[in-house]
C-alpha cells in the first residue's frame, strides 16, 4: 500500500473544514480543496474559530494551532491534487455530483492513491461507479464537528478490498479516532439508529406525550449520558436481557413505522427554519445564538471527550 504522506480533503464546507484540521492535528499536510474561493474563505474563518476553542480548551497550544493551521492550504484547482496519497470528498450530497467529481478527479490523482467519501448515507457501491480501480475506495464517514467526534464508520462496497478498508483504519487510528469497519446499507449504521430516534420523537411530540424540550431532556440527562458510555447491548447486558424482552414485547406495537418523513419536520421546513444554519429550528438562533450554540456545543463535546477518552 502507497505510504500516505499527502492528504487531500474535497470541499470545504461544513465537513472539509473540520476535516482539514483533523489530520492536520497529526502531522498531515492537507490540501483543502473547493470549487468555490468564497467556501475557502469560509473554511480559513470557521477553522480560525474552531482552533481558537481548541486553544482556549487547553487541547493545543496557541504554538501547535498554529503550526497545524500552517500545514492546510487552501486549493481551488483540481490539478493541485496530483500529489495525493489519501483524499476524502466531501462535496455535496448528491450521487450525480459526486459521479463527476470523481469523473474528473480519477485522471489527476495517483492510480493507488486511496479515495474515501464522506457521504451521510449513499451507497459506497453505487459511488464506486465513478471511480477508476474501485479497489482502492471507501466510505470514510465522519460527525461532525469531525475534529472532536471520535467515531468513523469505515464503509466497505462491493468492491472495497480488503487492503483499503485496513489502510483507512490504520490512519482513523492514527488520528486518535475510534473507527468501525461496517459492511455498505443505506445510511450506514449511525444514521440508521439516529434517523429511528428521530422518527420517535416526531411521534411522541406529535401524539402530545411530550414537548420537543422534555424528549431532549430525556436523551442528554438520561438515555444520551449512559449512551456516551455503554451501547444498546451493553446496556441491554446490564438491564437484564429478560427485562428488556418484556418491555420489547408491550412496547415494540406502539412505536412509530413511519415510512416517510412526516409532520412537525415538514412543517419547520416549509416556514424554511433550517434550524441552526439559517437562525430558527425547533428552536430560536437569532441574534447570535447561533455562534453562542456551537461554541457552547464544541466546549461541551471538548470536555466529554477529554474526560472519556483522553490517552
Ligand atoms: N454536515 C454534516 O453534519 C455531515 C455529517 C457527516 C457527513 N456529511 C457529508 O459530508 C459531505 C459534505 O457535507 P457538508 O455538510 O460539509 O456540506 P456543505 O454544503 O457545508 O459543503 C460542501 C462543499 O462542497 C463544495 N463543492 C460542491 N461541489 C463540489 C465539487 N464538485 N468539487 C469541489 N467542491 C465542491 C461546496 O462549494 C461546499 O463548500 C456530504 O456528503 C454530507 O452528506 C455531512
Amino acid at each position: 500500500m502507497r505510504e500516505i504522506r499527502n492528504v487531500a480533503i474535497a470541499g470545504a464546507g461544513t465537513m472539509g473544514a473540520s476535516l482539514a484540521q483533523a489530520f492536520a492535528k497529526y502531522g498531515y499536510p492537507v490540501k483543502l480543496y473547493d470549487l468555490f474561493p468564497a467556501a475557502l474563505e469560509k473554511a480559513r474563518g470557521l477553522i480560525r474559530l474552531n482552533q481558537q476553542g481548541e486553544v482556549e480548551a487547553g487541547n493545543l497550544t496557541a504554538e501547535e494551532s498554529a503550526a497545524l493551521q500552517q500545514r492546510i492550504t487552501f486549493v481551488e484547482k483540481m490539478e493541485d491534487l496530483a500529489d495525493t496519497d489519501f483524499l476524502v470528498e466531501a462535496i455535496l450530497e448528491d450521487l450525480d455530483i459526486k459521479h463527476d467529481f470523481y469523473r474528473q478527479l480519477c485522471p489527476i490523482v495517483p492510480e493507488d492513491a486511496i479515495l474515501c467519501s464522506n457521504t451521510s448515507g449513499l451507497s459506497i457501491t453505487a459511488i464506486a461507479k465513478a471511480v477508476t480501480h474501485p479497489e482502492r475506495f471507501a466510505g470514510m464517514h465522519w460527525m461532525n464537528p469531525p475534529h472532536i467526534i471520535p467515531l468513523i464508520e469505515i464503509v466497505r462496497g462491493e468492491e472495497t478490498s480488503e487492503e483499503t478498508a485496513e489502510a483507512v483504519r490504520q490512519v482513523a487510528l492514527k488520528l486518535h479516532k475510534r473507527p468501525v469497519v461496517i459492511k455498505d446499507a443505506p445510511s450506514f449504521v449511525l444514521n440508521r439508529l439516529q434517523q429511528a430516534i428521530l422518527r420517535e420523537s416526531l411521534h411522541i411530540v406529535q401524539e402530545g406525550i411530550a414537548t420537543p424540550e422534555a424528549v431532549d431532556d430525556v436523551m442528554k440527562y438520561a438515555l444520551g449520558f449512559r449512551y456516551a458510555c455503554f451501547g444498546p447491548f451493553e446496556t441491554c447486558d446490564l438491564g437484564g436481557l429478560d427485562i428488556h424482552y418484556n418491555i420489547s414485547k408491550y412496547t415494540f406495537p406502539d412505536l412509530c413505522d413511519a415510512k416517510e418523513p412526516f409532520g412537525l419536520l415538514e412543517e419547520c421546513i416549509q416556514q424554511n427554519r433550517l434550524g441552526v444554519k439559517n437562525g430558527a429550528g425547533f428552536y430560536d438562533y437569532s441574534d447570535g445564538k447561533d455562534q453562542e450554540t456551537i461554541r457552547r456545543r464544541d466546549e461541551l463535546f471538548l470536555k466529554l471527550a477529554k474526560c472519556l477518552f483522553e490517552e
